[in-house]
């Protein structure tokens, strides 16, 4: 098969990057070929020009779907892959460029992952980031050793080709987040060097094949432009259309459901939150009455969250609703239970033993719908994404028992939370649904540190519902990410009255976040917390200490357990 040339347009002489050294693309892939030590090139098989896709693959950073994010915001449809995933796996995607995320190895290590020969073979345009900039460093003849001086943290880059299409619309001098200990010592052949910094020389370097290679993080929010480094990357460089809005997606999300699903049955489990009412309304559309939807109380709900739930269904979604009540049985098999991953396999086990007899009680039923998103499988580093690090097993992912008889049908599992938002809207979903903050699967029982007890499930209620109130009457709640009350293990003294008291300590946690994976404290203003303190203490039993939660993530993370 002849080796394709990429689609993208022709760019103008003054764009593009003159080579230090003459040296053809095709001498690249001969030099890449005999580094691995292998003997023929096995030509990609491209796909059909329908949706386009940029592929980042994934070398364990924990910024990996940060990337994915920024990419989906330039309205492009991106996967995150395993750095090993075979081009069969690709090709499907139709994929128009390569991202190639940071990562923990260092390529001076023996058995350090590098790029799959495809990436170069494609000819589509590359991007590597920090440990991906390295690894293409190295794989195509470039030195890469320790550096001098490790670079975290702020830096300035400063652009030395400024008529580089990565560039453009950038100045000539701007900050950058660094996070690196290896730097690129020689440039590979046919490369040079686009920008460098205070310690790195060659901070960005480029070849005529628009392969890049960036040194800092352009996805982490402290890099100001790095919106910008994404937009001519992916829409110049790679020249996607940036068409991916959730009018595609749920065309093509129904047309995909129908065919998976067939003449069989689907069970949804609804949550009360944005992802399963999505989930569920998608499923409907594409095959309506051979959904049934049921809706488990799993007694870790908060203050009449379960009625609400109910009647905000009834109401909006006119499907059939199955309601099971199964506090007790929740409850039952979190006795003496403390540690948070086995809570979470906990409430994950017992949640699927119950949809499989409820299922049962239906008929024959061959699919159970989850509103998983993007951000849970990443994060629960599932098959797809090996490289993580395990941080919590989200149990929409992790808690999934391995002897369960449905087929899995997710189709939000690469959206993240705004797409499924702009979804639901386009759905036509009502805002009050929409705009609910996340509430996570294993409910309460995260936030209760130590044992889920009946008595301090109500304690937390009490807490929650007041922390919630306060926080929509000062019209904070669609601003917030989250805002929620956590009930610690910690008893404190105290007095009220005349009397000590010995009561608990309630933590109360407001963030503001873009999609979960990193997370910063809301700076809530002080009498609004005096108020939800002074209230929290005076109509909750038991509590007489609250305390305000300045933690970001990272380094902590959203949940306390
Ligand atoms: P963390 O605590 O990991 O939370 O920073 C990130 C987001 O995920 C939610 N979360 C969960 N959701 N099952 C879920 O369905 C879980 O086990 C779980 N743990 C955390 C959390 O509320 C936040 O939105």
């Amino acid at each position: 098969m002849p080796r394709r040339k990429p689609e993208t347009k022709e760019k103008p002489e003054s764009h593009r990057i003159a080579a230090s050294d003459d040296i053809e693309v095709s001498a690249y892939l001969e030099l890449a070929k005999e580094l691995r030590g292998e003997q023929s090139v096995v030509e990609p098989k491209l796909p059909p020009r329908e949706r386009e896709t940029i592929v980042v693959v994934d070398f364990g950073s924990q910024y990996s779907m940060l990337i994915a994010r920024r990419v989906r915001e330039c309205q492009v449809y991106c996967e995150l892959v395993a750095h090993d995933t075979p081009w069969e796996k690709i090709a499907p995607l139709n994929p128009r460029g390569f991202i190639l995320s940071g990562g923990p190895a260092s390529v001076c290590d023996p058995g350090a992952p590098l790029p799959s020969s495809y990436i170069y073979e494609s000819r589509l345009p590359v991007m590597g980031i920090c440990y991906g900039m390295l690894a293409v460093a190295h794989h195509l003849g470039g030195h890469v050793a320790r550096g001098a001086k490790h670079e975290y943290g702020h830096t300035i880059l400063h652009l030395s080709a400024e008529d580089c299409p990565l560039f453009a619309g950038l100045p000539s001098s701007l900050p950058v987040w660094m996070s690196h200990g290896d730097q690129v010592m020689e440039l590979p052949p046919g490369f040079r060097a686009l920008a460098y910094s205070e310690n790195s020389p060659l901070a960005v370097i480029g070849n005529d094949s628009t392969i890049y290679g960036l040194q800092f993080h352009p996805e982490v929010v402290h890099t100001a432009e790095g919106k910008t480094i994404f937009q001519n990357f992916v829409l110049r460089i790679c020249g996607c259309k940036g068409n991916w809005t959730p009018a595609n997606f749920i065309s093509e999300s129904v047309d995909k459901i129908k065919d998976q699903v067939g003449d069989g049955r689907v069970v949804c489990a609804l949550s009360g939150g944005v992802d399963s009412a999505v989930a569920a309304t998608l499923i409907d559309r594409a095959i309506g009455n051979k959904l049934t939807c049921i809706f488990i109380n799993n007694g870790l709900l908060r203050r009449d969250e379960p009625e609400r739930v109910l009647n905000t269904f009834k109401r909006n979604l006119k499907m059939d609703i199955v309601y099971v009540d199964a506090a007790d049985r929740f409850l039952e098999r979190l006795k003496g239970v403390t540690d948070p991953e086995q809570k979470r396999h906990s409430v994950g086990n017992e949640f699927i033993r119950i949809f499989e007899e409820e299922a049962a009680k239906l008929g024959k039923i061959g699919f159970l719908a989850q509103g998983t998103l993007y951000p849970d499988v990443i994060e629960s580093a599932s098959p797809e994404t090996k490289a993580a690090v395990k941080i919590k097993s989200h149990h929409n992912v992790g808690g999934l028992p391995a002897r369960m008889n449905f087929t899995l049908i997710e189709p939000l599992r690469h959206l993240f939370k705004d797409e499924v938002r702009q979804v639901g809207l386009a759905l036509g979903l009502p805002e009050d649904m929409i705009w609910r903050q996340p509430f996570p699967g294993p409910g309460l029982s995260i936030r209760i540190i130590g044992e889920v007890t009946r008595e301090r499930l109500e304690i937390l209620r009490g807490a929650d519902s007041i922390l919630m109130n306060e926080i929509k009457n000062a019209k904070l709640y669609r601003q917030l990410w989250q805002s929620f009350a956590i009930l610690t293990d910690v008893k404190s003294v105290g007095v009220m009255g005349d009397y000590r008291t010995y009561g608990y300590l309630v933590a109360v946690r407001a963030i503001t976040s873009e999609d979960a994976m990193t997370a910063d404290w809301a700076r809530l203003p002080y009498d609004l917390l005096a108020r939800i303190s002074d209230r929290i203490i005076n109509e909750v039993p038991n509590v007489n200490r609250i305390v305000y939660d300045i933690t970001s993530k990272p380094p902590a993370t959203i949940e306390w357990e």
